[in-house]
């Protein structure tokens, strides 16, 4: 398949660093982004969300409760949910304390601090626009930041080198019809399985499907790849089922741990 991001090489699966390199560093912060280029990884996965007062934020849940210490700096609030609290709220929360004390004040980052990290470190984005449907308009946010950062927009490489550095990704499908149709050049894909007889609808403008990898086995990672969409599969943590999805022929993994991946690969 000519997907985006794998396209004719078969030589290697893609590496993914699952909200950064979530198993080193507390999730969806830019320390797990630092620890994704220091692991290795070519590409990062995060989930974005949006504050009360609409700021595009990292954060995979809905609510703040489990990744920061939002409970004890705001007690007694009738909601935690992310798009309840403003921007200058967040950014007083700890959003490395839960992870080890040796993250103790990480902060949750906006989306642009994300997106210059990532440029800085010549990092590929899989970005996953989470719940879309508690954010109405929240593609279009997304497609205003990315032209405000037309480098994102671009190419990397030339010729048959050339590369998208970003795919937008959601397990809502309709949101992901609306962002292409904002963005019809940013390659789009739709996490959870597609039932066979219903890729072809959406392979008319949608270029990866993404399940998780205990959903699918070669023959639907064929018939993807029959229709020219990539698979890129969600979320492998142990070796053996890294080697089990590379045999299956998926194009990408992602995981928390790129550096084990790395390693699984090297070996085949
Ligand atoms: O990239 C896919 C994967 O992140 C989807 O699951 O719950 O980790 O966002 P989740
Ligand atoms: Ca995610």
């Amino acid at each position: 398949p000519a997907g985006p991001w794998r396209g004719g090489d078969r030589s290697a699966v893609v590496g993914v660093a699952h909200r950064g390199a979530s198993a080193y560093a507390p999730e969806n912060t830019l320390a797990a982004i630092e620890e994704a280029r220091a692991r290795g990884a070519s590409t990062v996965e995060i989930d974005v969300q949006r504050t009360a007062d609409g700021e595009l934020v990292l954060m995979h849940d809905t609510t703040l409760t489990r990744t920061t210490d939002v409970e004890e700096v705001f007690p007694g609030r009738s909601s935690y949910a992310v798009r309840d609290f403003t921007l200058a709220e967040i950014r007083t929360l700890d959003a490395g304390s839960w992870f080890g004390a040796a993250y103790a004040g990480e902060r949750v980052p906006t989306f642009q601090e994300a997106l210059d990290l990532l440029r800085a470190h010549r990092l590929n984005l899989l970005l996953e626009v989470k719940s879309p449907s508690l954010y109405e308009g929240i593609e279009a946010d997304i497609a205003k930041t990315l032209k405000q950062n037309r480098w994102w927009l671009a190419a990397s490489g030339h010729g048959r080198d050339a590369q998208p550095r970003l795919v937008i990704q959601s397990f809502d499908w309709e949101s992901m019809r609306a962002s292409h149709d904002l963005l019809p050049r940013v390659p789009h894909g739709l996490l959870g399985v597609v039932p066979e007889e219903r890729i072809a609808e959406y392979a008319g403008w949608a270029d990866q499907i993404n399940p998780s990898h205990t959903a699918v086995d070669a023959d639907y990672v064929a018939a993807v790849h029959d229709a020219g969409l990539e698979v890129f599969v969600y979320t492998v943590n142990r070796p053996d089922d890294m080697r089990a999805a590379i045999a299956k022929g998926v194009d990408g993994v992602i995981t928390d741990y790129p550096d084990v991946l790395l390693k699984v690969i090297e070996e085949e």
